[in-house]
Order: C-alpha cells, then sequence, then structure tokens
C-alpha cells in the first residue's frame, strides 16, 4: 500500500528522545539514570495524599463531586486556592498587582498547557522563540506541530537581551515577524541548565517583544513556564513576569503541582490573559473536559489545611542535601576543564565539556558512559533546530532528582571516570 492513513501531524510527529531514554534505563537493571528528571520517590507523600484521600471519600456529600466530572477550566476552590498561593509566592513584587482566580487554569499537567497555548497561538510554519538551550519535550511538540523554533542564547541569569533584540531584528528583516507568537522562558532553574532568569530580564523580555508587536502586527507573548520554581533550596524567590508592570496582558505563566508535590497527580494549572483564556477552556473542552477530579480534590485539600507548605518545605531540604552531595562529587571526580553550571533549585546540573568533546547519543563519551552503566541527557537534545547556528553538542544535564544519594555518588565517580579518559 503507497498511502499512510496518518495524518501530516500523526506521519510528522518523531519519537520523543525522553522515551528512548527511558527505555535505555529500564532495560539495564545496574544502570544509574542520572537522565530522569523524576522526583525523589522516598519523599512522595503517600500518607499525607491517603489522609486527605480518606477525608474526601469519607462522606457521600464530598465523595461523590470528587467522583463525577467537574468543569472545563478546573474546580473553583483550587482556582482560588491556586491564585492565592501564587500571590503569596510573587509576594515579594515589585507591584501590589493581585492575580485573579478567574484567570486560572487547572490542567493535565502543566504540559498539557504549554501545548494547548500553542494550538491556540500557532499554525504550522509559525515562530516560537526558546532559550538555547530548553526543555527538550517543549521542542517535540514543536516539531510535531511544525512550529519553527529560534534560540536565544542563554546566560548564567536568564536570556542574553542583546541577543535577543538581534534576533528579533532579523525577523523583522527577513519579513517573519508576523510568524512570530511567543518566546517560551523556563524562568525558574530552567531545565536543562539550572539558570534562574532575574527579574530585570524578565522586564526586558517585555520590553522588547513589545516594541516589535507593531512589526509582527499582534500580541507577542512570553511563555513563562515555572515548573520548577517551588524546588529553591538556596536564595530568595523571584516574583514572576506576571508581576511585571503592564506584563499580565502578555504572559501565560504555567506552574505544576507534579514537582513540589507528586508528579503522580499531574496537576498543573495557568494564568492566561484574554483571549487566550477563552481560546485554551474551549480546547481544553474537546481534549478532556476537565482534569481529573479527584485529583483536583487532592490538591485542594492538601493546600487548605497548610500540608502543602509543610510538605514543600521538607522536600527543599531534601534535594539541597541531593544537590550538594552532587556537587562533592562533581569537584572530587569530574576533570578540572569541565564547567559546571550550580543551581540554587530544580533537579539538574549542567556539565560543559570542551567544545571539541562530543557528548551527543552516537559519541564515544555517551557509549562509554553506557558501558560504565550511567546516563546523562545529552546536551544537544535541548537545542532547538535553528539555521542560525550549528548545535552545540558538547554538553550534558546530570540530575539529582531520583536517584539516591549513594547513586549520585556512584554515578558521578563512573561518569568521571569516562570523562578522565577523554578529557585529560
Ligand atoms: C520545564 C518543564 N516544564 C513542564 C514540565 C511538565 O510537567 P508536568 O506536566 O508534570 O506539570 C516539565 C516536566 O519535566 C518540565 O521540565
Amino acid at each position: 500500500m503507497k498511502t499512510s492513513a496518518l495524518s501530516v501531524l500523526g506521519r510528522r510527529t518523531g519519537p520523543p528522545p525522553i522515551s528512548w531514554l527511558m527505555q535505555t534505563a529500564l532495560s539495564r537493571p545496574k544502570l544509574i539514570s542520572l537522565a530522569a528528571g523524576f522526583t525523589d520517590s522516598p519523599t512522595l507523600p503517600i500518607d499525607i495524599s491517603r489522609g486527605v484521600l480518606n477525608r474526601i471519600l469519607r462522606s457521600p456529600k464530598t465523595g461523590r463531586p470528587a467522583l463525577q466530572y467537574g468543569i472545563t477550566t478546573g474546580e473553583t476552590n483550587l482556582r482560588r486556592l491556586t491564585a492565592r498561593h501564587l500571590q503569596k509566592l510573587d509576594a515579594a513584587g515589585v507591584t501590589s498587582q493581585s492575580h485573579s482566580w478567574k484567570q486560572v487554569m487547572i490542567t493535565g499537567g502543566s504540559q498539557q498547557l504549554l501545548y494547548m497555548a500553542l494550538e491556540a497561538l500557532c499554525d504550522e510554519g509559525d515562530l516560537v522563540l526558546v532559550e538555547d538551550p530548553t526543555y527538550f519535550v517543549f521542542l517535540s511538540i514543536l516539531q510535531s506541530r511544525g512550529i519553527r523554533a529560534r534560540g536565544v542564547r542563554l546566560e548564567r541569569d536568564g536570556p542574553d537581551l542583546a541577543h535577543l533584540e538581534t534576533v528579533l531584528q532579523r525577523l523583522k528583516k527577513s519579513g517573519e515577524l508576523p510568524r512570530l507568537k511567543a518566546f517560551y522562558l523556563i524562568s525558574y532553574f530552567q531545565n536543562p541548565t539550572g539558570v534562574t532568569t532575574r527579574f530585570e530580564k524578565k522586564r526586558g523580555i517585555l520590553k522588547l517583544l513589545k516594541q516589535f508587536e507593531r512589526a509582527a502586527g499582534h500580541p507577542i507573548y512570553l511563555m513563562e513556564d515555572a515548573a520548577y520554581r517551588e524546588l529553591r533550596f538556596n536564595g530568595p524567590d523571584i516574583p514572576s513576569a506576571l508581576m511585571v508592570p503592564g506584563g499580565a496582558g502578555r504572559v501565560i505563566y504555567t506552574g505544576t503541582y507534579s514537582k513540589p508535590y507528586a508528579p503522580g497527580t499531574r496537576v498543573g494549572f495557568g494564568l492566561l490573559p484574554e483571549p487566550l483564556f477563552t481560546s485554551v477552556q474551549r480546547i481544553k473542552g474537546n481534549h478532556d473536559f476537565g482534569t481529573a477530579n479527584l485529583l483536583q480534590q487532592l490538591l485542594a485539600g492538601v493546600l487548605e489545611t497548610g500540608l502543602y507548605d509543610r510538605h514543600v518545605a521538607k522536600i527543599e531540604r531534601r534535594y539541597g542535601r541531593k544537590a550538594r552531595v552532587m556537587k562533592q562529587a562533581l569537584t572530587k571526580h569530574f576533570p578540572p576543564n569541565v564547567e559546571i553550571w550550580e543551581s540554587g533549585g530544580g533537579l539538574y546540573f549542567w556539565a560543559r565539556l570542551p567544545r571539541n568533546i562530543s557528548t551527543g547519543v552516537k559519541s564515544k563519551v555517551f557509549q562509554a558512559a553506557l558501558k560504565n552503566n550511567v546516563l546523562y541527557v545529552p546536551g544537544e537534545l535541548c537545542y532547538a533546530d535553528d539555521p542560525a547556528r550549528r548545535k552545540p553538542d558538547h554538553e550534558m544535564r546530570i540530575s539529582f532528582g531520583s536517584a539516591s544519594e549513594e547513586n549520585i555518588r556512584e554515578g558521578i565517580k563512573r561518569l568521571g571516570a569516562v570523562l578522565r579518559k577523554f578529557l585529560l
């Protein structure tokens, strides 16, 4: 048979690199994976969740609604609690602007919101700016939907604003600016580099995007992905871009309860300006007409009892400790000519080898690491296909999220031994 029944999108969508990495990890029982973005299993909140679920399911009055379909935009109580929670995080903000719960949408993980926001904004061939490097699953969505990406150089305190301006100028000159819809920014403890964007830079990004809106002919949104915001073990929190005066109309803020509470719940949320809120609400109506109600009730329960805050404080200490263990191991075992980007939160360290040493899936370093039973995420997977530059392939993302302290020490020792062979 010559033709395929699959749609253009069905045929175009490539295999997600994450599946291959996970499969590799699972098929080798002795392998230590420093690749997965999984959270720390031993601290997952089993007791808290059991208690809250028991309370919900004890009486028909609370149990039945939790087991029934809900509302597309999410359970009202959870939307209110989420707005209040975000308000508390942003309290150190520069203005007294408040977040309205009516702008909050509850989604199936923040991943669903990222997908739906792109559905609402982008047609095939449209453009999105991303940090260089960025979250590889986001790149997979772009690939699948035929959306083009342009990378903006990343510095230790956020995107390089001068480079952002150059990229925008270039798009204006080539007549492609009308295709540009958004800048996707992972603003806290970024995946994969651990970088947190300074508030002043968020202000700068919004100002630049605004400057180019006239030439674009429409708003250019800032998609602020704050997935790791609450996994913070060092330094103060930074207000979101929603707190930039005038920013709220242009910021799509996405957050999640996966990382700070439990990925198994896959409850995410977002704050969206109009007309996006309505558009995404309709799209979600077609996707699933509402996130799992029982899980929303669980999250509402842990938020309103204060159990959530206590849990987050506990895991922040836990990740802080694991990050210190990894740092010590890196100092001890990695060659000195590997540059390490350390973070005050999140799950990742970013290691940069000399430029001439490849870390890609087919590289000698990656194959030797596999042979030594240790896995990392090759940096090249985190770079968009951008015709303006060659994809760097000399970096690696190493995670301290799911591995035990013992495995972090052993994994870094194995990886260090591999690197010493190639670098010294
Ligand atoms: C940067 C980033 N954004 C979003 C997500 C999606 O998380 P979830 O759908 O569980 O909220 C992840 C997951 O790893 C992530 O790393």
